[in-house]
């Protein structure tokens, strides 16, 4: 048995947002959703399992985390743990290629490749699909984060069920992701908190309604390229999950001024020709996507707006992958 292993997974930005659980304790998504794996914002993963240690250790960008961030690594490694008949305490050591806080979403890349260094170092022979299940547990946006290019992650009644899987690969189709960061504070209500609040939302049930189409058209945008489609769908998703989010009790408004002036500006540039779209995470930064071709322009376009602080340039990527 291998005790050590090392793996590397990019975040994803879903233009299908998954936003409220039917089942919060196995994070079992309340609808389908769909991403774009980005190559850019990666995380770097050891976990080595050692008979020496007493008690779990994650080092996060060199710094020992303690509390409810080390808990959440500990349960996670417990599923696997328990699935290996294995009961040795880990160290984990893990490295973001992106600034935290970025409005990135360092628990998709982080939990993929957790879960693809702890069933590695314990050699547990797992089809990308489990894979993808057991990441899942850790953040449901991780589940998508094990396959590179586009992923859906479909949703069910049981653990077992809910799962990502590849729609198309990366060099199918080439797109960039311009992240435009207007704060860097961090955010009130994390995820996990905020994906209890969705059914509190009048609007959630007609958001349900939609998700179904929306994930249709934006397969067939994707299989066929479609930049306007994809865009159209992607934007209207984003905005209704915002509405849920900013309907629910207590409200969640993840918006700052600047995240308005980044999305009229898209809106204008649009306009004037250029194919871009944006979508909002679960934080006030904005996802500024388009062809390669326009990424130069568009990068050029959004470091210029007085509202952005910094931004971030990310293409389509690869799955979580063993470095080592
Ligand atoms: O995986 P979580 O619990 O961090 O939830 C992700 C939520 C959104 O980023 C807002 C949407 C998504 O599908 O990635």
């Amino acid at each position: 048995m291998r005790y050590q292993a090392t793996a590397q997974a990019g975040s994803n930005i879903a233009f299908i947002k998954y936003w409220g659980n039917v089942d919060d304790a196995l994070r079992l998504p309340l609808t389908h959703s769909l991403s774009m794996t980005l190559d850019t914002a990666i995380t770097t993963t050891t976990v080595t399992f050692d008979p020496a240690l007493t008690a779990d250790i994650f080092v996060m960008n060199g710094e020992p985390i303690l509390g409810e961030a080390l808990e959440r690594v500990s349960r996670h490694l417990d599923h696997l743990r328990g699935l290996a008949g294995v009961s040795w305490r880990a160290k984990v050591v893990s490295v973001n290629a992106f600034p935290t806080g970025s409005g990135i979403a360092s628990s998709a890349s982080g939990f993929a490749a957790l879960t693809v260094a702890a069933a590695a170092a314990l050699d547990l022979d797992l089809t990308r699909r489990e894979l993808s299940a057991y990441a899942r547990l850790g953040s449901g946006s991780a589940a998508r984060s094990i396959f590179g290019g586009y992923a859906e992650l479909v949703t069910g009644a049981r653990h077992e069920d809910a799962y990502a899987v590849q729609v198309e690969p990366p060099e199918h189709w080439l797109l960039v992701d311009v992240v435009a960061i207007v704060s860097k504070h961090p955010k009130k209500v994390g995820s996990t908190g905020g994906h209890k609040l969705a059914h509190t939302s009048p609007l959630n049930s007609a958001r349900l309604a939609h998700v179904q189409t929306a994930i249709a058209r934006a397969r067939t945008a994707i299989h066929t390229r479609d930049i306007e489609m994809l865009g159209h769908i992607m934007e209207l998703d984003a905005l209704t999950m915002h509405a849920v989010m900013m309907t629910s009790s207590p409200s969640l408004l993840y918006w700052e001024p600047g995240t308005l002036t980044v999305m009229h500006a898209v809106r204008q540039w649009r306009e004037e020709g250029i194919p871009v779209y944006f979508t909002i995470d679960a934080g006030p930064n904005v996802h500024v996507i388009t062809l390669p071709e326009y990424a130069d322009d568009v990068a050029e376009r959004v470091r210029a707006l007085p509202a952005v602080q910094d931004l971030l340039i990310c293409r389509t990527g690869p799955g979580a992958r063993v470095v080592q």
